[in-house]
């Protein structure tokens, strides 16, 4: 099968919009692959961190994320042979994610590689700009969105339940952070697509979002 032929669905949005929960439901639901690129930019984040290398040097982070040794594993996921699944979600790791993300050469060392998840037979990629740089072509584009308040509290809770302890209010101030870094940035912002179908779910549980997705698929397979 033709990698342009194979389905793709695509699911952008901001930081803590449910994206990574909605995009393994839809993909388990449909026998899809996930391709989670946010883990992408944070095991480059975590690897600049590991590296000692300066934050600022965009080519030296470039190199880290050209040569990431990186395993996705039935949700795990392995930064040579070390199991890092929990410690990319640090909010540290998330924030200088968010920082080298924003560097073009990081961007582009990472193309081919997010590029590589489209397998038969179909593909689910939940980011930033999936839907705008990487998959130009999915037949169907989702902007998750939800009001920043309500991500606040979401993160909130899921921290909690992992036995972190978090301020609401520091959260919210980083969320806000990285939402204007992430949509001001010069390449690849954060966007919606000019074709993608705007899902706001301020209000909506993961079960309703998820069979809103599958819906819109139906519909384009059927239509
Ligand atoms: O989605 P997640 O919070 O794991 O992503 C971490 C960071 O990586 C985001 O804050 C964003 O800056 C960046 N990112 C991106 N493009 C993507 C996915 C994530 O710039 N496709």
């Amino acid at each position: 099968m033709k990698s342009e032929t194979i389905p793709v669905i695509t699911i952008d949005g901001p930081t803590a919009s449910g994206k990574g929960t909605i995009a393994q439901r839809v993909a388990a639901a449909l026998g899809w692959h996930v391709l989670d690129s946010g883990a992408l930019y944070r095991l480059t984040a975590l690897a600049v961190i590991r590296g000692e290398v300066d934050p600022a040097d965009q080519a030296a982070a470039a190199n880290l994320a050209r040569s990431l040794d990186v395993v996705f594993d039935g949700g795990r996921i392995f930064l040579r042979s070390d199991d890092v699944t929990e410690r990319i979600r640090d909010e540290a790791v998330g924030n200088l994610a968010s920082r080298v993300a924003a560097y073009a050469p990081v961007r582009e060392a990472l193309l081919a590689r997010q590029r590589a998840f489209r397998r038969a037979p179909g593909l689910v990629g939940d980011g930033r700009d999936m839907g705008t740089v990487i998959f130009p072509d999915a037949p169907l584009k989702i902007f998750l969105d939800a009001d920043v308040a309500k991500r606040a509290e979401r993160r909130h809770k899921q921290l909690k339940e992992k036995g972190f302890s978090a301020k609401l209010s520091d959260l919210l101030e980083d969320l806000r952070a990285r939402d204007l870094r992430d949509r001001s940035r010069a390449h690849a912002p954060l966007v919606a697509a000019a074709d993608a179908v705007i899902v706001d779910s301020s209000h909506t549980g993961i079960d309703d979002t998820v069979k809103i997705v599958l819906d819109h698929w139906s519909a384009r397979v059927s239509g």
